[in-house]
């Protein structure tokens, strides 16, 4: 006998069910409504996500999530640092998803290609050894919840990777510690010298 239901249609009434029980109860992130509510970071960070300020972070094209952990850190005051803390105590986890989809959405800033051929080389060679794409990525753009580092400036990798090292920032689940701890002062400096020159 014919069944009642083609497979098809329990597939569909299945694939329903499963959005419904899994819907969040915050709003999709809403990227226009980011642009707007990061309007106020624009000083430090840049009007699209790349900062001209020596020592902060670019945040065009991190993974959202990243972006969102942050946030959450730097209010839970886990992470401190260039004010931050206050920054974020005013935002909503709904704003931190907002604003994190804006800057997520913005083209990488452009990669550096200052230094010499073979300190870019040589900080490739240590990156390499240490596994750091693993987590970072092949090209080391991020992903999920790990951080961007394709394009960010030096000076900026350079004091998160020791604080990162030194335990003065505390990372959410120890393994960027344990990824940091062995490395020297010389071999963070030619790592950041090889994120930046990658698009
Ligand atoms: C007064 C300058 C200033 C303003 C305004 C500011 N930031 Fe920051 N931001 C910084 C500095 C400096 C850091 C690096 C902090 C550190 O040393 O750990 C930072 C770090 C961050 C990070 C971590 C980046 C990473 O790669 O880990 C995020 C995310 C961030 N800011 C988002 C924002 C958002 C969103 C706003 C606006 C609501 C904002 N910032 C406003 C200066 C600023
Ligand atoms: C096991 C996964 C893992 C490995 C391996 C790893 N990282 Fe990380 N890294 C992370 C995570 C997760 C964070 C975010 C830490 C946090 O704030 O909680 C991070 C943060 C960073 C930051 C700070 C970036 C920012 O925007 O604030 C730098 C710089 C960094 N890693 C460099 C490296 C380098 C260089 C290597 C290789 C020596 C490496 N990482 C290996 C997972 C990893």
């Amino acid at each position: 006998m014919k069944s009642l239901f083609s497979s098809k249609a329990i597939q569909g009434v299945a694939f329903f069910f499963m959005l419904w029980s899994c819907t969040p109860s915050w709003a999709a992130p809403d990227a226009v409504a980011g642009k707007a509510k990061a309007q106020v970071c624009a000083a430090c960070h840049g009007d699209s996500g790349v900062s001209s300020v020596p020592g902060f972070p670019h945040l065009a094209a991190q993974p959202p999530l990243s972006i969102f952990y942050q946030l959450l850190q730097f209010r839970d005051q886990r992470r401190k640092g260039g004010g931050m803390e206050a920054m974020a105590a005013t935002l909503s986890e709904q704003d931190m998803r907002d604003i994190a989809a804006y800057y997520a959405g913005l083209p990488a800033p452009a990669p550096v290609a200052g230094g010499s051929v073979e300190k870019i080389a040589h900080g490739q060679n240590i990156a390499q050894q240490q596994y750091c794409s693993s987590c970072h990525g092949a090209q080391l753009q991020g992903q999920k919840h790990v951080p961007r580092l394709a394009g960010q400036a030096s000076d900026y990798f350079v004091t998160q990777l020791r604080n990162l090292r030194s335990g003065a920032r505390a990372d959410m689940d120890g393994t960027m510690a344990s990824a940091a701890r062995s490395l020297t002062d010389e071999e963070i400096e030619a790592m950041a010298v090889y994120a930046r020159s990658l698009p």
